[in-house]
């Protein structure tokens, strides 16, 4: 793909529906007895997979458009059993992570696979709290910690597990096998992480309870079964980030991202831009969220806390560029969880950034950018490193550059944001969004 620079951003945009409740909803929907409608999900290849493991399992989906062009599917869960093959995630880790919990306490045997990405990335984080409720999972590959997952569901038993790392996807998994076990199945998290796990079982008619003391949130789920629901998912938060950090370096800019989820653990990007100098206003009623460029037109580094990672643990990438056009050093502390993503985004960011001239650079957990204002980056030849993340960044990276930038490997993009370079040009010939 080759991206030539421009600006400003102007108009209006949707992005696609949230990415972790869209896995989430397919989910429930799959387990609970009866007729569930979800609106709005994402478009992305990833939650294409979720969708198609459920169906393997047994769910019936059918998929019609509202008259907006927005998917609804009506989905028929409560009566899965044993895929016909293994189920492939494609390159989600979510997907995988999630499904493991739900597979775990259901009766029958499955084997759960995915890209070269996935056979990489650490299963052991699921397989260990898994075994301690008496799942039996059995991983590959050396060590036994990575995918595929051989997974011979049923027999549970309720656990309390404190979260060794902040991860959604490791809470989310325990919290779904907790559907199935004999008892309670708390998990206690140092760090909030993403709370959709919580929020959609909650709103499905699980038994969930969230206290928070000494420092600790602490989740419980009780055995049960969702009731059938009807879900409208909103605009991820992950993807409106692009936009948002592309109004911010792009002077003369407005955008507005429709419906994005403001829900916790999800809009740190947008506290850090703010702080950066960027406008920003999330209105609390339509959800939609307005980004203009900083009035004097010039961004200022900040430093990103540990403490404040795991609300934007996926926006990174994107804000290193914002951290590349802000005056000073911008440094992004205890952010290891990178280095396990669908690329090594420490690595990635510091390689195919420093390509595009920016002077950044990946020290143990740390990534530290010096910024110019104003500074052009340089149009060069990047690689997206089969990562979704690092294509779209370095996307909104080009639009500041010198010349043309192209972008290998762009074909990442679909996993999450098919979508996003009829959105850029519809934002770059300021009109409205599709
Ligand atoms: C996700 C959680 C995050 C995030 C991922 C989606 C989820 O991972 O990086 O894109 O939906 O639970 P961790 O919380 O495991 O870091």
């Amino acid at each position: 793909m080759i991206m030539e620079p421009g600006g400003p951003l102007r108009g209006r945009t949707r992005v696609p529906g949230d990415k972790s409740i869209s896995h989430r909803v397919l989910m429930l929907a799959a387990l609970a007895d009866g007729e569930s409608t979800i609106h709005g999900l994402s478009d992305g290849g990833d939650v294409a997979c979720t969708r198609a493991i459920v169906e393997a399992l047994g769910a019936r989906v059918d998929a019609e458009e509202d008259p907006d062009g927005r998917q609804v599917l009506r989905i028929s869960g409560g009566r899965l059993g044993p895929a016909q093959s293994d189920l492939d995630v494609g390159n989600s880790g979510t997907g995988i992570r999630l499904l493991a919990g739900m597979l775990a306490g259901l009766g029958f045997a499955s084997t759960l696979d995915g890209d070269a990405s996935i056979r990489r990335r650490p299963m052991e984080r699921v397989l260990e709290p898994l075994r301690a409720m008496g799942a039996s999972v059995t991983g590959s590959g050396d060590g036994g910690a990575l995918a595929p997952l051989a997974i011979d569901g049923g027999g549970l038993r309720g656990i309390e597990y404190r979260l060794p790392m902040a991860s959604a996807q490791v809470k989310g998994c325990v919290l779904f096998a907790g559907l199935s076990a004999d008892g309670p199945t708390t998990v206690v998290e140092d760090q909030p992480s993403r709370a959709h796990t919580e929020e959609l079982m909650a709103a499905t008619g699980i038994d969930v309870e969230r206290t928070h003391d000494n420092g600790l949130d602490r989740v419980t789920v009780l055995p049960g079964r969702p009731t059938p629901f009807v879900h409208d998912v909103a605009g991820d938060p992950s993807q409106a980030a692009f936009w948002a950090v592309g109004a911010s370096i792009l002077p003369g800019s407005e955008v507005v991202i429709e419906n994005v989820y403001a829900g916790p653990a999800r809009s740190g990007f947008a506290a850090v831009l703010a702080r950066m100098g960027a406008d920003l206003f999330h209105d609390p009623v339509t959800s939609d969220l307005t980004v203009r460029a900083p009035s004097g037109g010039v961004l200022s580094a900040t430093t990103v806390r540990a403490d404040e990672v795991p609300g934007l643990v996926d926006e990174v990438p994107v804000l290193a560029v914002a951290a590349a056009c802000a005056d000073g050093e911008t440094v992004f502390e205890g952010v290891g969880e990178l280095r396990v993503k669908e690329s090594d985004r420490l690595a990635t960011v510091e390689s195919e950034l420093g390509r595009m001239g920016v002077d950044v650079r990946a020290e143990g957990d740390r990534l530290v950018v010096r910024g110019r204002a104003g500074s052009q980056l340089r149009g060069a030849s990047v690689d997206a490193h089969n990562d979704h993340r690092i294509a779209m960044a370095c996307a909104v990276a080009a639009l500041v550059a010198d010349g043309p930038t192209t972008i290998d490997g762009w074909g990442a993009v679909a996993t999450s944001y098919p979508m996003f370079p009829d959105h850029r040009a519809t934002l770059l010939a300021g009109g409205i969004g599709v």
